[in-house]
């Protein structure tokens, strides 16, 4: 099993691309199961994830590739298959998005039940409860939710709100079974996340009529049929959050090509709060720290909050800070795998519930440690750029899972990361 070794201290500086968003391209890639034809898809990242959705398309009957520019070609004209086997959904929760694409278009699915995963429980109470509003008979069975509509579903007013507030891959799949419901669908407390967004507009050029997008009130006429797409995938925050945290970590300048800074207000007010410079430049920005860091409060929520996916990484960031922070996890109240880890690195972190009390330390200090989901991991990456020593971190697949190559997108820029087989 790959290893990464990591040798710091380092300061970033340079230029690096944004890469297309993981989590806008797997349920775009769902909706192309919505018509029948070939899609084309623009900037879909090559990350172990979209491999593993690759397979899940191919399983239900899709035949799919990149060709020699790099877009994906799903073609979704046969789809004889409706059921995501378990071998397949238990690598990846998102699988779970061609639930409401599937009903929409064969009037049946079979989806495994994803399980729980090491940022927590993940329930799809909320993906039921809407697709049963659209009139669809759903049960469980084997392990598999079983979704039945063979007359087809129709367009209902539908709360989606749960406890923890709006669900993401939720609100994409009613919004999805939606767009080939009879008559108009209303979702109350629709996610507002940009991967939702652009989900919608993906959805909108290939025929549908979804208005409100962007709001926690969705509209959608529901239409006969949806026809096949070129689109472009937007960049993805995420990865674009985890570099500016790394040019801030190493004390460095980073200019960012193809970020949306629009989409991450949030964000950017974190770190201009932290002491840490972030200017639109060209098709992106520009983030550089000169001055020490300055202790924060970070509550993570839905968008437009701060993202529970930087979460991680802002704790390594802090672990620096001259005070004391204080994040609070508001969406996935355990996702503090990183804690523990960050920890043995010398970082004074103590999580009390759903917070975690950091008090800045001056320095980190490397150590052997061990990624337990994808956040978290990239948190350990930049957590071993500024950690004195060799740091090596174990179960690197999970970074693999959203971030692609990381190593490669960070050596050019200083950063000194060496993958191994260990
Ligand atoms: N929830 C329910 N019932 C449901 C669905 C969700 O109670 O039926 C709860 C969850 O337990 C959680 C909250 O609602 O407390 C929000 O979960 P959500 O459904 O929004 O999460 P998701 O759609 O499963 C997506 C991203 C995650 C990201 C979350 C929150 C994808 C593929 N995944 O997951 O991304 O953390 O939204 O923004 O889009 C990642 O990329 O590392 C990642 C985990």
């Amino acid at each position: 099993m790959d290893v990464l070794r990591i040798e710091g201290p380092v300061r970033l500086s340079g230029q690096v691309p944004v890469n297309g968003s993981k989590n806008a391209a797997l349920p775009i890639m769902a909706s192309a199961l919505l018509a029948e034809g070939q899609s084309s898809l623009i900037g879909v990242p090559d990350l172990s994830d979209v491999r593993v959705f690759v397979e899940l398309l191919k399983h239900l009957g899709c035949r799919v590739e990149r060709n020699d520019q790099g877009h994906m070609l799903i073609d979704s004209t046969v789809v004889d298959n409706p059921v995501g086997e378990y071998e397949i959904v238990r690598k990846m929760r998102a699988s779970i998005c061609i639930l409401g694409p599937l009903l929409a278009r064969c009037g049946r699915a079979e989806v495994s039940m994803p399980g729980g995963c090491a940022i927590g429980d993940r329930p799809i109470n909320l993906h039921v409860r809407g697709l049963r509003e659209l009139g669809a008979k759903i049960h469980l069975k084997n392990g598999y939710v079983i979704a039945e509509a063979p007359d087809g579903l129709t367009g209902a007013s539908i709360f989606l709100g749960g406890s923890f507030g709006s669900t993401v891959l939720g609100t994409a799949n009613v919004m999805m079974a939606a767009t080939l419901a009879k008559g108009r669908t209303m979702i109350e407390s629709a996610a507002c996340e940009p991967e939702i967004a652009d989900l919608a507009h993906c959805l909108n050029a290939m025929g549908a009529r979804i208005s409100g997008i962007g709001s926690p009130r969705l509209v959608i006429e529901g239409v006969s049929q949806l026809h096949p797409v070129e689109y472009t995938v937007i960049p993805d925050r995420i990865e674009a959050g985890t570099f500016m945290v790394a040019a801030a970590i190493t004390g460095g300048e980073l200019e960012l090509i193809n970020c949306r800074l629009d989409d991450m207000m949030a964000v950017v007010d974190r770190f201009r709060s932290i002491g840490v410079a972030v200017e639109k430049a060209g098709s992106g920005c520009a983030v550089a720290r000169t001055g020490p860091i300055k202790p924060a409060e970070i509550t993570t929520q839905p968008y437009p909050g701060f993202p529970t996916d930087l979460q991680a990484q802002f704790m390594a960031l802090l672990a620096l800070a001259e005070g004391n922070s204080v994040v609070i996890e508001k969406i996935f109240p355990d996702r503090f795998m990183h804690v523990a880890e960050l920890n043995r690195m010398a970082a004074d972190l103590r999580k009390e519930g759903p917070a975690v009390v950091v008090a800045g330390v001056e320095k980190l200090v490397a150590a052997p440690v061990m990624a337990s989901d994808l956040r978290a991991s990239a948190a350990l990456v930049l957590a071993g750029m500024a950690a004195e020593g060799t740091t090596v971190i174990n179960r690197v697949y999970h970074i693999d899972r959203g971030y692609e190559q990381i190593e490669k997108r960070l050596n050019p820029l200083g950063a000194k990361i060496y993958r191994e087989n260990a």
